[in-house]
């Protein structure tokens, strides 16, 4: 039977068609909604999204679906919760959209320092207006602190290098490299930042980090931009530092962004003269759009081929595992169910197994990681197992 797959958001057509080249039945409507997607995700394999949401419902109530590929970065528009539950792979594309998204992010800059898009609207008004807008500071020399110095943070440096800015840099491990300086704190980097540009992930960790108080250590007049996530921004407290410290503000994302292609859209953002917003089109250049769909077409055709899967976000990081047992037994019928079976009689839980065979294929070794210790008695019935040869149990907790 072959596999189907539904896209339900914009994707190229000529990666649409190598899909259907490897015999896989594609169902294409850009146009479904996170409503219409329980219905029209109830009898697919295969489900790919870009910001499109895949809710509890929709996975919930789907019989068949295996895999949701998000064609893009950011999976806080899938239910991870909802597809741990059920054993449905969530898989993304990172880093494939980093460089459209560095774009945005240095262009915003240029924006916000000229006010291009001021500049713009007025000529398009038949107002002529060079005094006001010679008042540029310029970047050259400026200091950007970057916060996420993950592949799209790292794309923003080097281009910010050759606009000559002084680089700050700060993620979870330290950074190095490219002439960029770690912050380890904020309160050492937003007093003297010119430039402060967000490149976060949606977690619990990063939701409303730009609150209050983080304004309040914000040099006035500062430019600060946002294409990664709304949820990083305190909306309410970026509206009163825009007010108090005059910031400058580009965004691509916002609270409430609609969810439809098009439409009209409201935001208390829209009165502030000093704040820009784009459409959440960070991602959305030919080449980036072309580099997510190959890589999702390379997720889906690696899955088929060899039931591997690229990107696998909702793999348990770690399990529950506390002791390793490796056994190293002849490679016959039964002798690992027999080792599992003297598992199974203590009530024990293999959290991960891997068995690998020596080359020609007499010899095993697997290794198992266990939630719980086996016992004396269980190990001496498995060193009298005839068919194993050696074994080792150790703790993992240890040192
Ligand atoms: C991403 O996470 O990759 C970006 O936010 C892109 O979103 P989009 O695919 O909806 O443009």
């Amino acid at each position: 039977m072959k596999m189907k797959v539904l896209i339900a958001d914009k994707f190229p057509e000529q990666y649409i068609q190598r899909l259907k080249d490897a015999e896989i039945e594609v169902i294409y409507n850009p146009k479904l909604g996170e409503n219409d997607l329980p219905e029209a995700a109830k009898e697919v394999d295969c489900l790919v999204v870009r910001s499109t949401v895949v809710n509890a419902v929709t996975i919930e109530s789907s019989k068949t679906l295996n895999l949701i590929v998000r064609a893009g970065a950011g999976v806080n528009n899938i239910d991870i919760k909802a597809a741990n539950k059920k054993g449905v792979y969530v898989s993304n594309c990172p880093g494939k959209n980093s460089i459209a998204v560095a774009e945005l992010a240095i262009g915003m800059m240029i924006a916000l320092d000229r006010r291009i898009p001021h500049n713009v609207a007025d000529f398009k008004a038949g107002k002529w207006n060079k005094g006001e807008y010679s008042k540029a500071e310029g970047l050259f020399g400026k200091t950007l602190a970057i916060v996420g110095y993950g592949a799209i943070g790292k794309e923003v440096a080097k281009r910010a290098q050759a606009l000559g800015m002084n680089i700050y840099a700060k993620d979870i491990s330290r950074i190095e490299g490219y002439g960029v300086k770690d912050f380890s704190e904020f309160d050492q980097i937003l007093p003297i930042a010119d430039i402060v540009t967000l490149h976060l992930p949606a977690t619990s960790q990063t939701k409303g980090l730009f609150n209050d108080a983080m304004f309040k250590l914000m040099k006035p007049g500062a430019i600060l931009i946002n294409t990664s996530r709304q949820d990083v921004i305190d909306e309410e407290a970026l509206i009163k530092a825009v007010k108090e410290k005059n910031l400058k503000v580009g965004l691509d994302v916002f609270k409430g962004e609609p969810e439809e292609k098009s439409g009209p859209v409201s935001s208390k953002l829209q009165e502030l003269d000093n704040v820009y917003v784009t459409h959440h089109i960070g991602a959305s250049t030919e080449q980036a759009q072309n580099a997510v769909a190959e890589e999702t077409v390379n997720i889906i055709l690696q899955y088929i081929n060899s039931g591997v899967i690229a990107h696998w976000v909702n793999r348990a990081k770690i399990t529950d595992a506390h002791y390793q047992f490796v056994v190293k037994h002849y490679d016959k019928p039964g002798v690992l169910a027999s080792i599992l079976d003297v598992l199974r009689e203590g009530s024990i839980n293999v959290e991960e197994v891997e068995n690998i065979i020596f080359d020609g294929g007499l010899v095993a070794c697997c290794t198992m990681k266990l939630r719980s210790a086996a016992t004396s008695e269980m190990l001496e019935i498995i060193r009298n197992n005839p068919n194993v040869i050696t074994y080792s149990h150790v703790g993992l907790d240890e040192g």
